[in-house]
């Protein structure tokens, strides 16, 4: 089976990537060349732990294949899987219009196709309902027959995007009829995980539930960790406890007290939840004050740095991308927070696992803003002496710090 991977960002260059060590033939397509020519080159454009190797044994095979449009293979491919962004808009809920480009692109190229019909997967995260309000209407408009339309939400996490990939807690598939689809079978026929077959809408649902299910875990536990901090209670005992029963409190993650969620999924997608919600007048105030709860919290955390630092102190501060092991900014509370460090005129560098060791990436380091100055090296760090090291996003533990360095951890309340 030829797939094609639509988008090149942190899901595509992944699902790519693990599609060719299983073998099959990919084409990467993107519509921006920077990515497509990382790709020709051997490299992914956005840094995943394990992809580039992944690229470079799949290129060396002949196995993957790039290209900045989707019109010039479609004969030779039989599944599409859409890994295009679904960014906020205003109101919270999603911008759809990448996937409505593609959906048209992918409408108007189908008409090429001789005797086989293609399959188009969607991977990005959808608001229920838009499989049968945005893309079927396209397909119908330019009566794009050949085309078999299936929704399989991607449950992947930056960092350790490569084992999600081949061992997700589940799959799903949503059709039009809730029946199975021959190319995703074939995809998922090897995978040790419990398939289940929706209609679109469901298959949708799930993965603004997961995301936001996370978003109330982090924050439920980052109030308790505040009500316990306050009281003088010691918060590791009672997350060891709390994480004990794992019969009632299921799954340990994404419980760790420590700090506000972030990155490009949870936020976002628990907007569009909260959009849903809003544009059907229902009154949910858990999910509504979600978002309020963890800006709470990132509030507490930046008093709490004010509190132990001042005018005459050297500050490091490490980790701005939302978690370590990635080079992605997006929401990420860590660049909030040396964010107001910079605007209270602190003395502060920062370390950072990955933009430290690509300052000389101008690009990339655009994304950073007025902080960029703010980065060093780990030369400059061991070069150093800091009066507190403040842990944010982890990437603490490349320093191999002294027990006797003053850190102040933000990422484990404890
Ligand atoms: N990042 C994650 O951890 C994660 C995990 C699960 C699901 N998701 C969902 O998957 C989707 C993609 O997320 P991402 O983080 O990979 O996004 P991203 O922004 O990193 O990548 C999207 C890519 O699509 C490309 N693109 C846009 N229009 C295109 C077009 N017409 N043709 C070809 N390429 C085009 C962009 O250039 C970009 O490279 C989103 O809906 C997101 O919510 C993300």
């Amino acid at each position: 089976m030829n797939i094609g991977v639509v988008g090149l960002g942190y899901v595509g260059i992944v699902s790519l990537a693990c599609l060719s060590k299983m073998g099959f033939k990919v084409t990467g397509i993107d519509t921006d060349q920077k990515k497509v020519d990382a790709l020709k080159n051997g490299c992914s454009y956005i840094y995943e732990p394990g992809v580039d190797k992944l690229i470079k044994d799949g290129l060396k095979k002949g196995k993957i294949f790039s290209s900045n449009k989707i019109n010039s293979s479609i004969n030779d491919l039989d599944l599409f899987l859409v890994c295009v962004g679904t960014p906020s808009k205003a109101d919270g809920s999603h911008d759809y219009s990448y996937i409505e480009n593609v959906t048209k692109e992918i409408a108007i190229c189908s008409k090429k196709l001789k005797h086989k019909k293609v399959t188009v997967a969607f991977r990005s995260t959808f608001q229920p309902g838009t499989i049968d309000k945005v893309i079927l209407p396209i397909l119908d408009k330019y009566k794009a027959t050949n085309v078999d339309v299936v929704y399989n939400p991607e449950f992947l996490r930056e960092s350790t995007a490569i084992d999600d990939f081949f061992m997700p807690s589940r799959i799903v598939v949503g059709t039009s009829d809730g029946s199975a689809s021959k190319h995703m079978n074939q995809i998922y026929k090897s995978f040790d995980a419990k398939i289940f077959l929706t209609k679109f809408k469901e298959a949708e649902i799930t993965k603004l539930i997961d995301n936001t299910w996370h978003a109330l875990k982090v924050s439920f536990m980052n109030e308790i960790a505040r009500i316990s901090e306050t009281n003088e209670i010691n918060i590791s005992k009672i997350y060891d406890i709390f994480v004990a029963d794992n019969i009632l409190n299921i799954s340990k993650h994404y419980l760790r007290p420590g700090g506000p969620f972030g990155g490009s999924c949870l936020p976002k997608d628990l907007r569009a939840l909260e959009s849903l919600s809003k544009l059907h007048k229902l009154n949910n105030p858990i999910i509504e004050n979600i978002s309020l709860s963890n800006a709470n919290h990132q509030e507490y955390l930046v008093n709490k740095i004010l509190h132990r630092t001042g005018k005459n102190k050297k500050i490091l501060f490490c980790g701005v991308t939302f978690k370590r092991n990635t080079d992605d900014l997006r929401e990420s509370p860590w660049l909030s927070i040396a964010n107001v460090l910079k605007e209270q005129n602190l003395d502060f560098d920062i370390y950072d696992s990955y933009y430290s060791s690509n300052k000389t990436n101008k690009e990339k380091n655009t994304f950073l803003g007025p902080i960029s100055e703010n980065i060093v090296s780990i030369n400059d760090v061991r070069n150093s002496k800091y009066d507190l090291y403040i842990n944010a996003n982890n990437s603490i533990v490349d320093l191999g710090l002294k027990s006797t360095n003053t850190v102040l951890d933000l990422n484990r309340l404890d």
